[in-house]
């Protein structure tokens, strides 16, 4: 059974350790080192104080649930430490030089850096835009105003541009378009509203290439004990560890 180390015990690591199927999660860090413990108390695993003692574990895996700056600070140790790795604050890859060190690690040490779709669906088959002309890449984004601490009583529009811009002014909003960037190997237009008539995140995905078009809506319900966190971007994760060592791959 795949052995995991999970870095980052706020609400999608809570979800993780509660659902998670058909791998081990046996070492557990976080700054907050209070959230290691009570995940560790009910998984029978351990929490770590200290980061070099954690990554030093005997697992396969760490799954970072943390931060941006958890991914600038650990990832590249973590592959210099023989481990695959999941990343989910995926925003971090925005910067080109993290990106290209974490590659170079993971080539040296023969590990893997996982992206899991997260918040959306669909990051595989966007994958042709790496062999094929995609004309037109858009995420439009729109969540409560509350959620981003904007008073309003209307439908608005509050960002549109460029992902890498968009990280300088809602750097906790980059994940999604980061990911399909990176999936497409196309930049991305990015579209932020706030809407007070919704009360679930969503997502929108437009795409237009020689293959075709497509348009993806994800509404994302919270998770059932943290109504801060999408669903999907746990289970995105649950289900990436379930599959990992399948023989049979579907959807890559
Ligand atoms: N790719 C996606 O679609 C997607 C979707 C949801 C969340 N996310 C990202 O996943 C991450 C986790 O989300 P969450 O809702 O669980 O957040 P959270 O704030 O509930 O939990 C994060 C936990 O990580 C810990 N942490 C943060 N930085 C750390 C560091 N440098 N070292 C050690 N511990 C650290 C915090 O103490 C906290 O307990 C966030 O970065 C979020 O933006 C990505």
């Amino acid at each position: 059974m795949i052995k995991v180390g999970l870095l980052g015990c706020g609400n999608v690591g809570q979800v993780i350790v509660k659902e998670h199927v058909d791998v081990e999660i046996v070492a557990l860090y976080d700054s907050e080192i209070s959230l290691a413990e009570k995940l560790a108390a009910t998984t029978g695993s351990r929490a770590y104080r200290n980061f070099d003692e954690f990554v030093r574990q005997d697992f396969d895996i760490v799954v970072e649930a943390a931060s941006v700056e958890a991914v600038k600070m650990y990832a590249e140790e973590i592959l210099k430490q023989g481990k695959d790795v999941v990343i989910l604050s995926v925003g971090a890859l925005a910067d080109e030089k993290l990106r290209k060190r974490l590659e170079k690690s993971a080539l040296e040490a023969g590990k893997k850096v996982y992206i899991p779709s997260g918040a959306i669906l669909g990051l595989d088959n966007l994958k042709i835009g790496q062999i094929s002309g995609i004309s037109h890449l858009m995420l439009r984004t729109t969540k409560n105003p509350k959620s981003l601490g904007i008073e309003t009583d209307h439908k608005m529009m509050i960002f549109k541009g460029r992902a890498n811009d968009c990280i300088k002014r809602f750097p906790k909003n980059i994940n999604v378009a980061v990911a399909l960037e990176l999936a497409t190997e196309h930049e991305a237009e990015v579209e932020l509203w706030v809407d007070p008539d919704i009360d679930r995140n969503m997502h929108e995905v437009f795409v237009k290439g020689e293959f075709g078009d497509f348009y993806i809506k994800v509404n994302n319900n919270p998770c059932p004990d943290n109504p801060a966190t999408s669903y999907l971007a746990a289970l995105s994760i649950v289900t990436l560890l379930k599959n990992l060592d399948r023989p049979i791959v579907v959807g890559t």
